[in-house]
């Protein structure tokens, strides 16, 4: 989908597809500089990570392995607790392997800071977090991430993976939704 095919729902354009792909190259490549010689186990966090997995996964040059999770945080509203339910866990055995977690936003920070550590309980070698898009004013506790796209304004937005009430997820860019669609 493409922005014009839903323009009158979107308030500003963020990030076209050709500035998302230019920075997921740019990651790929710091990404295979840091693990000469050892497999990564990418870890996608279902739903919004589908497209920075697919992309990301296909611009490197190196072999990977991918798997994938579907957390859920408790709480009332749209407001992330930080307590995290898994509702599909890993596949993979992390023993020693090199765990790369792939994310299309970092918002709170609740969910990837509860996700690191679960993973590294799990006997990873390293965990480590690579993110398309992070809020910088919504962060509520400090994550440390190795590979960030762009920090981006709080506002909601939609696109690439991202949804709003599930719609917006396969549009093409990154964009602010217009607030006639939520109010
Ligand atoms: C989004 C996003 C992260 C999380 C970030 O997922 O994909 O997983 O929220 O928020 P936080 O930093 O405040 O914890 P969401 O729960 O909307 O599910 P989805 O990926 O299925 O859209």
């Amino acid at each position: 989908m493409e922005f014009s095919d839903v323009e009158n729902d979107l308030a500003e354009i963020l990030l076209t597809e050709e500035e998302i792909h230019a920075k997921i190259e740019e990651l790929a490549r710091a990404i295979e500089a840091d693990h000469q010689g050892e497999k990564i186990l990418l870890v996608g966090v279902l739903r919004g990570a589908v497209m920075v997995m697919a992309d990301l996964a296909r611009a490197l040059k190196v072999d990977i392995e991918m798997d994938w999770m579907a957390v859920s945080s408790y709480g009332a509203g749209t407001q992330s607790s930080g307590v995290v339910r898994i509702l599909k866990d890993l596949d993979s055995d992390l023993t020693g392997r090199r765990v790369l977690i792939v994310e299309d936003i970092i918002d709170s920070g609740l969910t990837l800071s509860w996700l690191r550590a679960n993973l590294e309980s799990r006997g990873a070698k390293t965990v480590e977090i690579c993110a398309l898009l992070r809020k910088p004013d919504a962060l509520k506790v400090e994550v440390d991430v190795t590979y960030i796209g762009f920090d981006i304004p709080n506002k909601f937005v939609v696109g690439y993976g991202l949804d709003y009430a599930e719609q917006y997820r396969n549009l093409r860019g990154v964009a602010v939704l217009a607030p006639h669609v939520y109010e």
